[in-house]
């Protein structure tokens, strides 16, 4: 399926290239093309820097049948990879998300290594590529996202050479003693050579990265700040590649706004009335995904309820879960695993009209939740791997009344910067269900303290700040440059 240029699709000075748009088609009551907010961080970390910019978003429109109505424009040039059944299955589903999902997070459960799979991730890649190349102009800024898209900063080198190319990956990168089992580990790192600048979340993914490159051959690394964020390059024949961390935000004044709405107000109010005023409220907002601890935090509360340290009548926890990668056999298990365990809680612990859990499986809209944050009195975060986490910083902007306490995982990304969360180890079931009472018989001036402590952090490292660094980075930019010649000032990332 070669890219067709189509007479509305201008060339674009920058271009981000993701495995999905930004939207995705829905059906409406009558068939009609409803077209819905795609999930998951990326999308809300780039969506609002391509809205405020000329540029254009190339990904998977969400689904592998004709769409039947065009793509909305919205500022964004969207710019749709068609993918076909076999390739949902083989290169999303299976290579993407039962091969580099799993091994990328720990081995949390154990990644597949299946031939077919990776023989459809590089063909899916190389069609990523050609639309790239199709799309972008002249000297153009190629920024590209994530572990389904490794191979593509090689290939789009190879079809557009006076382009500048970019690589973020937005889960975690692990020890190499891990990625050595890929058994086509050399090529996804020469793949991901192909940038000028290759950008992690953490500084122990650029170190990883940087050890596994110089061990596999791939290049000499020379460790040491080469420029704000660059923590150090890999000398390849020719040419050099930068690498480093530039910690992903959120659009912080933005989400500040919408939970100060009225419509928002007024809607955590009505949820804390219909939860009963006099209970307080623990929540867990995520993908369905086995990396986010959910099982965990529902078995911490179970024992909590057990050991009578809470109760129903005082406590209610609602779980909110993004149906994700529904076909994938781990996504499955777990979601069985959760609902088991909701049922077990509610069957033990409830009364008629006080559900201990409340357990929605649904995507909700924004003025939902933030809602639900301003209602909570905790937030759950609690992953066993998380390359970032945007919920935790998501609730921290949505606290202006300083209120809330945040539980956190000190395996999400997040934990670098907010140390001022009650930072836990999930897999220590005891320290849970302590860290969750403590947050619970929290002293009102100590919540405000580590509240504002946290809001100055997702304050001054937003998703503007993020994005400035990375591309100020690739293009070579020094602080002391001010602007730079090319790159960041013909694009700018605030408006
Ligand atoms: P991931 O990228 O792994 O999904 P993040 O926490 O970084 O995890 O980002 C998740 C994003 O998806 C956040 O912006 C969050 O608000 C959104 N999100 C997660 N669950 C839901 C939900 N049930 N309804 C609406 N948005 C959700
Ligand atoms: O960053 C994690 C991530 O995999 C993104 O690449 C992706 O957009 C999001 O989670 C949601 O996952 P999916 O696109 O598989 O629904």
């Amino acid at each position: 399926m070669p890219p067709v240029r189509q007479g509305t699709e201008a060339a674009a000075d920058f271009v981000v290239v993701a495995n999905r748009l930004p939207v995705h088609p829905d059906r409406g009551p009558s068939g009609e093309v409803r077209w819905q907010r795609s999930p998951g961080g990326l999308v809300s970390a780039l969506e609002p820097i391509l809205r405020s910019r000329r540029g254009a978003w190339v990904g998977w429109p969400g689904s592998t049948g004709p769409v039947g109505a065009a793509l909305p424009q919205q500022g964004i040039g969207l710019a749709a990879v068609p993918l076909d059944e076999e390739e949902h299955r083989d290169y999303y589903e299976g290579f993407s998300n039962a091969t580099l999902w799993p091994l990328f997070h720990d081995a949390v459960v154990p990644p597949v290594y299946d031939q077919r799979w990776w023989h459809s991730y590089e063909r899916v890649n190389r069609r990523f590529a050609e639309h790239t190349a199709a799309r972008a102009a002249p000297g153009a800024t190629v920024w590209v996202q994530d572990y389904q898209l490794m191979l593509v900063p090689d290939l789009i080198r190879r079809l557009r050479p006076d382009v500048r190319i970019g690589f973020f990956l937005h889960i975690p990168f692990p020890p190499a003693e891990l990625l050595l089992q890929l058994p086509w580990r050399t090529e996804l790192v020469a793949g991901l050579l192909g940038a000028d600048l290759v950008g992690f979340q953490l500084p122990g993914g650029a170190n990883n990265f940087l050890l596994l490159a110089e061990r596999l051959g791939c290049g000499r690394a020379e460790r040491g700040p080469a420029g704000p964020g660059v923590l150090g390059t890999l000398r390849l024949p020719g040419r050099t590649v930068r690498v480093g961390a530039f910690p992903i935000s959120i659009d912080t004044a933005d989400f500040e706004t919408l939970a100060g709405s009225a419509p928002v107000r007024q809607q955590a109010r009505q949820i804390r009335d219909r939860l009963g005023a006099d209970r307080r409220i623990l929540l867990g907002v995520d993908r369905l995904d086995y990396t986010k601890g959910i099982d965990h935090r529902l078995r911490a509360y179970e024992e909590l309820l057990a050991e009578g340290r809470v109760t129903a009548r005082d406590t209610v926890l609602v779980q909110v879960a993004t149906p994700s990668r529904e076909r994938v056999a781990h996504y499955r298990a777990e979601r069985a695993l959760i609902e088991a365990r909701v049922g077990r809680i509610n069957g033990a612990y409830g009364e008629i009209g006080r559900a201990p859990v409340h357990y929605l499986h649904t995507t909700v809209d924004r003025v939902a939740l933030a809602a639900l944050y301003r209602a909570a009195d905790v937030m759950l975060v609690t992953p066993l791997r998380d390359g970032m986490n945007l919920v935790a910083k998501e609730f921290v902007a949505a606290r202006p009344d300083l209120g809330g306490a945040l539980v956190l995982s000190e395996f999400a990304g997040a934990a670098a910067e907010l140390a001022e969360a009650r930072l836990v180890n999930p897999h220590h079931l005891a320290a849970l269900k302590d860290a969750v009472a403590a947050a619970l018989a929290q002293d009102p001036a100590e919540g405000r303290r580590r509240m504002a402590a946290l809001r100055r952090r997702v304050r001054e490292r937003d998703v503007d700040h993020w994005a400035r660094s990375f591309l100020r980075a690739l293009h070579g930019v020094r602080p002391e440059d001010g602007a730079d010649p090319d790159g960041a000032r013909r694009h700018p990332v605030s408006a």
